[in-house]
């Protein structure tokens, strides 16, 4: 990756904007410019920029209107004005706004690259803060996330940079990966903080009542709507809005999704006005949402919308080296809860553990954990304490890639994930939710894979 800030120059100016364009790549930036605040945004909302240098008396959007709608779209951008002679005032107001710093015009280059250091010096520190907040934790840990593995790293990384704007988010990866964990962490690491985080389940709530779940309804709207109540987009204002399963949702509902995430508006049901907010939406799915895309049970336009930007989680059988800290990290979360002292695994259940390829992932690592400990009552975890399926969980691997003539693990998990789901309905008596328990995965979960082995 390239070292050099990127720095956004705005002014009407021509002049002004391919001088300061000259100097500021000779001190080693490299610059983007925009004739005004309109453009400005719309640069931002594509990238990432260090700085911004702005102009105040520009025509379409000011600067002032600029830095109101940076703070709208939840763009943390270090923003520096340039204040024509005579309109201190207006530069003062403009840092009320959020400016960082403002330097009068005309100004020469000493002056630019002083209030820049001071900006970076600035940077620097608030960077340092949080690599400090983050590291009390752990040293693998990202908040509550804990990872040795090296595409862990990159995501928390990128999470780390997305989280202060508002750009759509979709989380993707098998069940049980940590999708929530990285929404949480989106929304909790950045400037939204102190706003609500609202998550929903779009695939544990009857369509019907989705709707009005999400944008409200006011009274009479519906038979059982006998007052006016507020959505979940109204409730998240200011805040981050996680819609779970996002697969799920159902195409009609998907249009009127589309449209408040285009116009940041939402009407409630049966209202006659509608209302702007401020939210930023992050979905997660365990789909491949391309396919439903292609098979047509999502809509593309929305499936753009929502994919600004993907985080895809690997699952767990292909980040092994995250195994062994997780096993600790659950023993000790767990642990200290039941009031119990260092619990570590035995070199055979640790074996086990790693050996197995965990398609429930770490929300079945963590089941697995959590039930061995109620299990083993020395500061041992044996592998006599851990469910039958990891402990067996090789030997079924290998009987079923000796069935084909490949070394895949893809097909060969496929293969014993059919045998043990088949396995666990024949148990249950074809009852779904128990056999979700027994697979240590969750309801959806079971109904997907039901769904995707054509079991169901
Ligand atoms: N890297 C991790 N470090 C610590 N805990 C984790 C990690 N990943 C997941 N977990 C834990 O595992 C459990 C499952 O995580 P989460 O609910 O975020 O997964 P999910 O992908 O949303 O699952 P599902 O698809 O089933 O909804 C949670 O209890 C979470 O705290
Ligand atoms: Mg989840």
């Amino acid at each position: 990756m390239s070292e050099r800030k990127r720095i956004l120059v705005v002014d009407d100016e021509e002049n002004l904007r391919h001088m300061l364009q000259v100097m500021l790549k000779k001190q080693g930036y490299q610059v983007d410019t925009a004739a005004d605040g309109k453009q400005a945004l719309e640069r931002l909302q594509q990238g990432a920029y260090a700085f911004v240098l702005c102009d105040i008396r520009m025509p379409v959007m000011d600067g002032r209107s600029f830095l109101a709608a940076c703070s709208e779209a939840g763009i943390g951008a270090t923003v520096i004005m340039m204040s024509a002679y005579g309109s201190i005032d207006d530069a003062i107001d403009c840092m009320k706004l959020g400016a960082y710093d403002f330097i009068s015009k005309p100004f020469n280059s000493e002056e630019i690259t002083l209030v820049l250091k001071k900006a970076e010096e600035r940077e620097r520190l608030k960077d340092e803060n949080r690599r400090l907040r983050n590291q009390v934790v752990g040293e693998y840990s990202f908040g509550e996330i804990v990872s040795r593995n090296a595409r862990m790293g990159e995501l928390f990384e990128m999470v780390q940079k997305l989280a202060d704007h508002k750009t759509t988010v979709l989380v993707q990866g098998e069940s049980g990966t940590g999708k929530e964990l990285i929404a949480r962490a989106l929304h909790y690491q950045g400037v939204r903080r102190d706003a609500p985080f609202i998550a929903i389940n779009c695939g544990a709530i009857p369509a019907a009542l989705l709707e009005s779940e999400l944008f409200g309804h006011v009274k009479g709207a519906f038979t059982d709507a006998s007052h006016d109540k507020a959505g979940l987009f109204e409730e998240a204002d200011g805040g981050t809005l996680f819609l779970d399963e996002i697969a799920e949702m159902p195409l009609s509902l998907q249009v009127k999704l589309l449209r408040v995430l285009q116009e940041e508006e939402i009407r409630r049901l049966g209202a006659a006005t509608s209302k702007r907010i401020n939210v930023r939406v992050v979905s997660a799915t365990s789909r491949d949402m391309a396919a439903e895309v292609a098979q047509g049970r999502f809509r593309e336009d929305l499936y753009f919308r929502l994919n600004v930007f993907a985080i895809t989680l690997p699952p767990l059988r292909e980040r092994i080296e995250d195994v062994e800290l997780l096993v600790d990290h659950f023993l000790d979360k767990h642990g200290e809860r039941m009031g119990r002292g260092r619990v570590r695994p035995s070199p055979g259940a640790l074996q086990a553990l790693v050996r197995y390829h965990w398609p429930g992932n770490v929300r079945e690592l963590e089941n697995s954990i959590e039930r061995g400990l109620i299990l083993c009552e020395s500061e041992l975890l044996e592998l006599s304490c851990l469910p039958e399926t990891v402990r067996r969980g090789t030997g079924l691997g290998r009987r079923a890639s000796d069935d084909g003539d490949s070394l895949s693990i893809k097909k060969a998990a496929e293969a014993m994930e059919r045998a043990l789901i088949g396995r666990a309905l024949e148990q249950t008596g074809g009852n779904r939710t128990h056999a979700a328990k027994l697979l240590e995965i969750s309801h959806r979960a079971l109904l997907y894979k039901l769904k995707e082995y054509d079991l169901g």
